[in-house]
């Protein structure tokens, strides 16, 4: 089946034949006897005994995107920090090392650089624009890679199917997150990438309701990842996973504007004096557009861009945007603006920051669903009245 089919078809049977999926609101499952229980608990027998371990919302949601990304296994978490977080914990211990890409959402990098070195795990960042240099970062106790691809906020691009040779050659687990481009656009699975994780916060919920996550991998990793989170507690809440199975069901579409919208207002902004630099991995201005064609069935739905005139100019554009959103999410039907060196960047340092491509002028536009006129002619207005 293709992957729309997929993304609609994959469900559970249907104790009522209800044709849509109906919502599971119970925190705990009865047990037929004393034998059930026990096999229940100890693994011999498959089934829900309490939401923090599984709940049919949550297994339908896990198992659509499992069938979407390729993997043999998932576990959803209430958000994708809890994912991000769940994807790495149990597989590193004392004296190990995790190696990451310099260009990451903050709090994962926050969890890395900050909480890790605490419990004695090391770390090095490799610089995202330098491949060339990623191998030579790995030392004989790293057991872990982790990247994001494209990065948040700059785009830039890894080589997927490098990364994953890569964790082959030296054995070690390669963990993509995958929340800029879902699995509509691009599937590290396809490469031999180990582990994948998601904010369904972003493009998956796709209309700013709820927040979620999920670890994806085959059956050995994600029973790790399952006896951690069963006993820590990030699970995703049955509610949220009824609203994200539901979206799964129309990404495709949706993907789709996004990434023609997006497109076009890359374009328009390219054609723009007041911009100094626009970024979007389908331009061929984009310093990876081969891997981008290549890799990402389209461009995705983000594009970054420097206005001239610095922090000052940058603030006022957002403050004179009168439709766009000025929020810190993204992925949403809504057209969304943000300033990630004042907002979601602000707690790293500046030398940081603008390796990893964030600069004072840097906006990220989520482009939405709107109608295409009526985001060129925000962006313009803005533009015109921030001079
Ligand atoms: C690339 C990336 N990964 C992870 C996260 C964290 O997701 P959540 O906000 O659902 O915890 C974000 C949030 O913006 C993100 O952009």
């Amino acid at each position: 089946m293709n992957f729309e089919t997929k993304a609609i078809r994959t469900q559970h049977e249907r104790a009522f034949r209800e044709h849509s999926v109906p919502l599971y609101l119970t925190s705990s499952f009865l047990f037929d006897d004393a034998e059930h229980a026990r096999a229940l608990f100890t693994g011999e027998l498959e089934g829900n005994i309490y939401s923090r371990y599984s709940n049919p919302n949550v297994n339908e949601f896990v198992e659509k995107m499992a069938v979407l990304e390729g993997y043999e296994d998932g576990f959803g978490t209430s958000s994708g920090m809890a994912a991000v977080y769940s994807s790495m914990v149990p597989f590193l211990k004392q004296g190990d090392h995790i190696l990451a890409s310099s260009a990451l959402f903050a709090s994962t990098m926050k969890i890395i650089s900050e909480y890790f070195p605490k419990w004695g795990i090391e770390f090095s960042f490799f610089d995202i624009n330098r491949p060339d240099t990623w191998e030579s970062k790995i030392q004989s106790n790293t057991k872990m890679i982790f990247a994001e691809t494209p990065s948040n906020p700059a785009l830039v691009l890894i080589d997927l199917q490098y990364i994953a040779d890569l964790g082959k050659k030296y054995n070690i687990l390669v963990n993509i997150d995958n929340c800029f481009a879902t699995p509509y656009l691009q599937r590290p699975s396809d490469y031999g990438i180990d582990i994948v994780t998601h904010s369904a916060t972003k493009f998956i919920d796709g209309q700013g309701r709820v927040t979620g996550g999920i670890v994806l991998a085959n059956k050995e990793i994600i029973a790790e990842v399952r006896t951690f989170c069963r006993q820590t507690g990030p699970s995703m809440s049955p509610f949220n996973a009824w609203i994200l199975s539901k979206s799964l069901e129309t990404l495709h579409v949706r993907m789709d504007r996004h990434c023609q919208n997006a497109l076009a207002v890359a374009q328009w902004l390219e054609e723009n004096n007041e911009i100094k630099k626009v970024i979007y991995p389908h331009l061929p201005s984009h310093p990876q557009y081969e891997l981008a064609k290549m890799q990402m069935r389209l461009g995705g739905g983000i594009v970054t861009f420097e206005v001239k005139g610095g922090l000052e100019r940058g603030k006022n554009f957002l403050n004179h945007l009168e439709m766009f959103s000025h929020t810190a999410n993204l992925g949403d039907v809504r057209s969304i603006a943000t300033h990630p060196a004042s907002t979601t960047h602000s707690k790293i340092a500046q030398e940081q920051r603008e390796a990893a491509g964030i600069f004072d002028g840097t906006i990220r536009l989520s482009v939405g669903l709107e109608h295409l006129d009526d985001i060129i002619a925000d962006i313009a207005q803005a533009l015109e009245k921030s001079k």
